[in-house]
């Protein structure tokens, strides 16, 4: 940073580029048929690509210290998805030092989208780490000016019906030794994309949710972090109050989402983070009327005893 000034990092996810990948019949196989479906049905109306062009022009006009992409960056998990979003980052004229990236559940949509390590071949020049496992990229530890980045891989190829996440024991055990690593110095950072709180109910949980969200918080607890995770496509804050401290928790919307009937289902987040953590942030939401991107406040933290997580 910037030692006189707080350190500006934006936050993208769920980049779900539409229109740029055109499956051979034999792409379509599997789990990969119901997606498109969903993909030429729903979701190419209500995620434009253009948002995703808009919204790094915007980036472009007012350049954050750094950006974070929190995932979903395919569809399908098709090698052209990769390609346009990969492509659509270099719109923000950022270099690929100031951007972190982490994969979500579409990133790894089948086994040999992972088997491929598609993410890695796109995106891997965004997963760098100062202290390497030798055997995969996540989580990886990029300490920058003024914080430090921590990112988690929690996608992986769930069956067709679920779009759940889960870190796992062996990310967590090299977590915990990132965090003690000389170079993750605070504020921390820690990127992934499911959401490291549960959903509403027990289903939804079960179809979607991250399993091993309290491991992560525990292993979090006493650190500071703040902890930003995409998936929900809304905008989400809670401050879960742990016995060490709290843990800041937000969520991103889909990047490419038009919006829709939740007025926090559009746009992305800009946080400015200081010597003492989180120091405020926004929503960018584009405005079709005006052709321009609106500023709103993000929501107010929903408090989230610790008790509740421990259950
Ligand atoms: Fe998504
Ligand atoms: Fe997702």
């Amino acid at each position: 940073m910037p030692h006189d000034r707080l350190a500006v990092v934006a936050h993208v996810s769920d980049l779900h580029p539409t229109g740029v990948a055109r499956p051979a019949p034999w792409d379509l196989l599997g789990k990969r048929a119901l997606g498109w479906a969903n993909l030429a049905f729903l979701r190419r109306r209500r995620h434009p690509f253009a948002l995703l062009e808009r919204t790094m022009a915007d980036l472009r006009a007012e350049p954050p210290d750094h950006l974070l992409v929190g995932g979903d960056v395919a569809n399908l998990g098709l090698p052209a998805e990769f390609a346009a979003s990969r492509a659509v980052l270099g719109g923000s004229g950022l270099p690929p030092e100031r951007i972190s990236a982490v994969p979500g559940n579409h990133d790894r949509y089948t086994a040999d989208a992972e088997r491929n390590h598609l993410f890695e071949t796109y995106f891997g020049v965004f997963a760098q780490s100062v202290a390497p496992f030798g055997d995969g990229s996540f989580p990886f530890l990029q300490p920058r000016d003024g914080f430090s980045v921590l990112g988690l891989c929690s996608g992986w190829p769930a069956s067709p019906i679920q779009a759940r996440g889960t870190i796992g024991q062996r990310q967590l055990a090299r977590l915990r030794d990132l965090l003690a690593h000389p170079l993750a110095r605070p504020p921390l950072l820690v990127v992934l994309h499911h959401p490291p709180l549960p959903y509403e109910n027990t289903l939804e949980q079960w179809l979607n949710g991250l399993h091993d969200w309290r491991e992560l918080l525990e292993l979090l607890s006493g650190t500071g972090a703040t902890i930003l995770h995409g998936h929900r496509h809304l905008s989400l804050h809670a401050l879960v109050e742990t016995a060490r401290g709290p843990l800041r928790v937000i969520g991103v919307p889909s990047t490419s989402d038009r919006g829709g009937r939740n007025e926090r289902s559009g746009g992305y987040h800009r946080y400015r983070f200081g010597p003492d953590g989180f120091a405020g942030g926004e929503r960018r939401i584009w405005n079709d009327a005006k052709g321009a991107f609106d500023t709103r406040d993000l929501p107010a933290p929903v408090h989230v005893p610790w008790k509740e997580v421990r259950r």
